[in-house]
């Protein structure tokens, strides 16, 4: 459990879409802090609803992005998209089971996840972002 920290490593040439992925960041931080403080599982659950609103904010941006650019892994991209929201709800379905270690199991996903789409299949379309 370590809080994701940017750096430009993470950048896909883009000021907006790096804004972006730097509040998802924020968000899964938000679920490192309600880890730590031990929230109750509806708590934990109102953490994840932001983080879940905010992803569909940046996945409709993206996504109408990669459009845009005619970027020609678009249909596997919105899968991956598809699978992190999929995922989420899966895990707030079973929230309230009480089920010991969860909320650590949901932050790991996240973390891993977030970081790895972004340096594993945003920066692929930053290449298209050039002019
Ligand atoms: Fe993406
Ligand atoms: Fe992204």
């Amino acid at each position: 459990m370590s809080a994701l920290l940017w750096s430009d490593e993470y950048s896909v040439n883009s000021a907006e879409i790096d804004n972006q992925h730097k509040k998802l960041f924020q968000l899964a931080n938000d679920l490192t802090a309600a880890v730590k403080r031990g929230d109750s599982s509806e708590a934990f659950s109102e953490t994840m609803d932001a983080l879940i609103d905010y992803a569909y904010v940046h996945f409709a941006a993206e996504e109408a992005l990669m459009i845009h650019l005619n970027y020609p892994n678009t249909p596997s991209h919105l899968a991956q998209h598809a699978y992190f929201i999929n995922k989420l709800c899966d895990f707030q379905a079973v929230l309230p089971s009480g089920k010991v270690g969860l909320d650590r199991e949901v932050l790991e996903f996240v973390e891993t996840w977030i970081s790895t789409h972004i340096l594993e299949n945003d920066k692929k379309y930053a290449p298209y972002l050039r002019p």
